[in-house]
């Protein structure tokens, strides 16, 4: 049998009751036979134990009647030893337990076994004698089954005796077991013959109705469908046409899901690859769902967003800003638009600023479930905003200085005309010409100021060949005051006259931002080496080009510092710097194609502090160049 499940049915266990169609029809039937065969039975045996006693009445009063009979005739015959025969043969019949013959008034005469003078009537017996009326043969039962019938044995009008017959029941009982084993087996015959039948019918229910089975639970269990079906419609009555609707079912399931795996996949696309950061939050303002790039700008892995609410994984304000904004999508379910957040990256780290818009998500077309928080990462417009205005303020400046240069420049060559005609035609002491000629000295610095000043501002737009002087001494001239009032040791280390092909102008201003740092980092006394040398590109070393090292013996910077000096506004100078030098230095170096490597340490780095810019300008900038790394920093 199959398996046997324990269910309550209207309270009551049914564990042994078969859970599959086919055995419940099978034990159902069986059931059925057995109690009908059951009721069957005993309602033949009591009709047919009825029949027999009846049957056996008749017989014994018959039997009485025949040897009461036989005895008359062998009394009036005169032969009363034939009364002996004729006992003695009733008693040899098959359903005759005992004969025997008495006088009237009970003494036992004759009987079919043994000898009479052994045998008395017994007192149930004797207590018939008055009943017997004179003629009819009386039956009457005693003792433990037992059943005699009496006849008077009449000559005339006189009674000469009694014949007494009892019967042999086992005879009926025969009889009776006979019928009950023939009904007993047809009925057996009768049970298994239909219960076997009903197994075969029953198969053509369970067997499809299996095969359904096993399709409902691959259908909910497996999301891949197409392997198991459709199912086999192996019988072709109701339930094949069951099994048909069933596999037209799971053919438009299965076209509903493509569909919807299909528009499922579209989104986890769109959620994983939108240059955008993505969040969905419920109500408690906690994340259900977030992508990749939001992730990577809170900082923490996409696992960890899901249950968490904004303020664990945002900082303050920002966290409590855009709660706000998604409680109010919430409330008035409509959307926020451009919601400006900005934070830190720790308590060092880089400034940012978000835009956030948050919409509501509904699934019903009533109820808001969720909101989605769009977030785009504004800081780098941010910072170019910046930029672009600090930018627009230096050219300004630059415009202005060039400008004040120039009318600097009219005055200043009437001095220098003035102070040479003083000079050449006027007959002045020693002592005044000695001071003309310094005067001649300081306007010509002011002119070389002047000139050094227009230069930078007047960039020329296409790259020519520069000489070092061009590039470096006039560099150095410029600060040639500071340097001076600071005390520091100057080294050049450069051919004046060797040149580069290069935007000279634009690498003026990086030498000059690299010189303005070193000298902004070096205490009085300290020194400072500008080396220019023709080399080779250390990374490709075909390449050919001018090698410019600017090395100071400085403060040198510390590892955090190193790592975003070439990022715009960065600067430790609070109010005097910019933290513009070095990030346009690095692009004018972009420009060239060239690479800049930096090495710097502090005093307490050990032993002595400086920083060392070493700059690689290849000497054909219009080459193209493969992508490569353009720094390097280095302790
Ligand atoms: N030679 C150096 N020694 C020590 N620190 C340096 C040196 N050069 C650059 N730095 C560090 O790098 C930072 C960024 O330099 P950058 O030239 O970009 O900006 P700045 O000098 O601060 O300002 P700006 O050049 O706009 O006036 C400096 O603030 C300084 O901390
Ligand atoms: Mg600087």
């Amino acid at each position: 049998m199959e398996t046997y499940r324990s269910e309550e049915v209207g309270g009551l266990s049914m564990r042994w009751w078969p859970r599959s169609i086919r055995w419940q029809m099978f034990a159902g039937l069986v059931l059925l036979e057995v109690l009908s065969i059951g009721l069957f039975e005993a309602l033949l045996i009591q009709q047919q134990s009825r029949e027999v006693h009846k049957r056996m009445l008749q017989r014994l009063s018959h039997e009485a009647v025949s040897v009461a009979v036989q005895a008359t005739e062998a009394l009036q015959e005169q032969r009363p030893n034939w009364v002996g025969f004729s006992v003695k043969m009733m008693g040899e019949s098959p359903s005759v337990a005992f004969v025997k013959v008495t006088d009237p008034a009970g003494n036992v005469l004759y009987v079919s076994q043994g000898e009479p003078e052994q045998v008395v009537l017994e007192a149930a017996e004797r207590a018939q004698i008055p009943r017997i009326l004179n003629n009819g043969p009386r039956t009457f039962g005693f003792g433990k089954d037992r059943w005699e019938a009496v006849k008077p044995i009449m000559t005339g009008s006189d009674l000469r005796g009694l014949a007494w017959v009892e019967t042999d029941r086992t005879w009926d009982f025969q009889e009776l077991d006979s019928i009950l084993r023939s009904t007993l087996i047809f009925g057996a015959i009768w049970v298994v013959a239909s219960a076997l039948l009903v197994l075969l019918l029953s198969q053509s229910i369970s067997r499809p109705l299996a095969i359904l089975r096993r399709g409902t639970r691959a259908l909910m269990n497996s999301p891949d469908i197409r392997g198991s079906f459709p199912l086999p419609v192996s019988v072709h009555n109701e339930i094949g046409d069951l099994i048909e609707a069933f596999n037209r079912m799971v053919a438009s399931i299965a076209e509903q899901r493509a569909g919807l795996n299909d528009t499922l996949s579209l989104l986890d696309s769109m959620l994983a690859n939108a240059p955008i950061g993505l969040a969905f939050c419920d109500r408690r303002c906690r994340f259900v769902r977030v992508n990749k790039i939001f992730a990577d700008m809170t900082g923490a892995s996409l696992s960890r967003h899901l249950g968490r609410t904004l303020p664990e994984l945002l900082p303050q304000p920002a966290a409590q800003l855009l709660e706000e904004t998604v409680l109010r999508v919430f409330t008035s379910e409509e959307p926020v638009r451009d919601v400006e957040l900005t934070g830190q990256n720790g308590p060092k780290g880089h400034p940012w600023t978000w835009l956030a818009s948050a919409y509501p998500v509904r699934t019903t077309s009533r109820q808001v479930r969720w909101v989605g928080v769009i977030v785009m990462d504004a800081s780098d417009r941010k910072r170019s905003e910046e930029a672009l205005r600090k930018t627009e303020k230096l050219a300004a400046t630059g415009r202005l200085a060039a400008s004040i240069a120039h009318e600097i420049n009219n005055p200043l060559e009437a001095i220098t005309n003035l102070l040479f005609l003083l000079h050449n035609f006027c007959q002045l002491e020693d002592p005044a010409l000695n001071y003309v000629a310094m005067a001649e000295h300081e306007a010509k610095r002011i002119a070389e100021i002047t000139q050094q000043t227009l230069r930078f501002y007047r960039q020329s737009t296409l790259p020519t060949r520069a000489k070092m002087d061009e590039l470096l001494g006039s560099v150095l001239s410029l600060y040639h005051g500071r340097l001076n009032t600071l005390n520091i040791h100057v080294e050049r280390e450069y051919d004046p006259e060797m040149d580069l092909f290069c935007f000279s102008g634009e690498l003026r201003q990086v030498f000059a931002n690299l010189v303005g740092n070193a000298v902004d980092a070096t205490t009085a006394g300290g020194r400072l080496l500008v080396r220019a040398r023709r080399s080779q590109n250390w990374m490709h070393p075909e390449e050919k080009g001018v090698r410019f090292t600017v090395a100071d013996t400085g403060t040198g910077m510390e590892p955090e510092v190193r790592e975003r000096i070439f990022e715009a506004f960065f600067t430790t100078k609070e109010v005097t710097g910019t933290g513009l030098g070095l990030w346009v230095s690095l692009e004018i170096i972009v420009k060239h194609r060239g690479i800049v490597k930096v090495r710097s340490r502090t005093a307490a780095e050990g032993k002595a502090s400086g920083t060392v810019f070493s700059i690689f300008i290849p000497d054909d900038p219009t080459l193209a160049a493969a992508d490569r790394p353009t720094v390097a920093t280095e302790a």
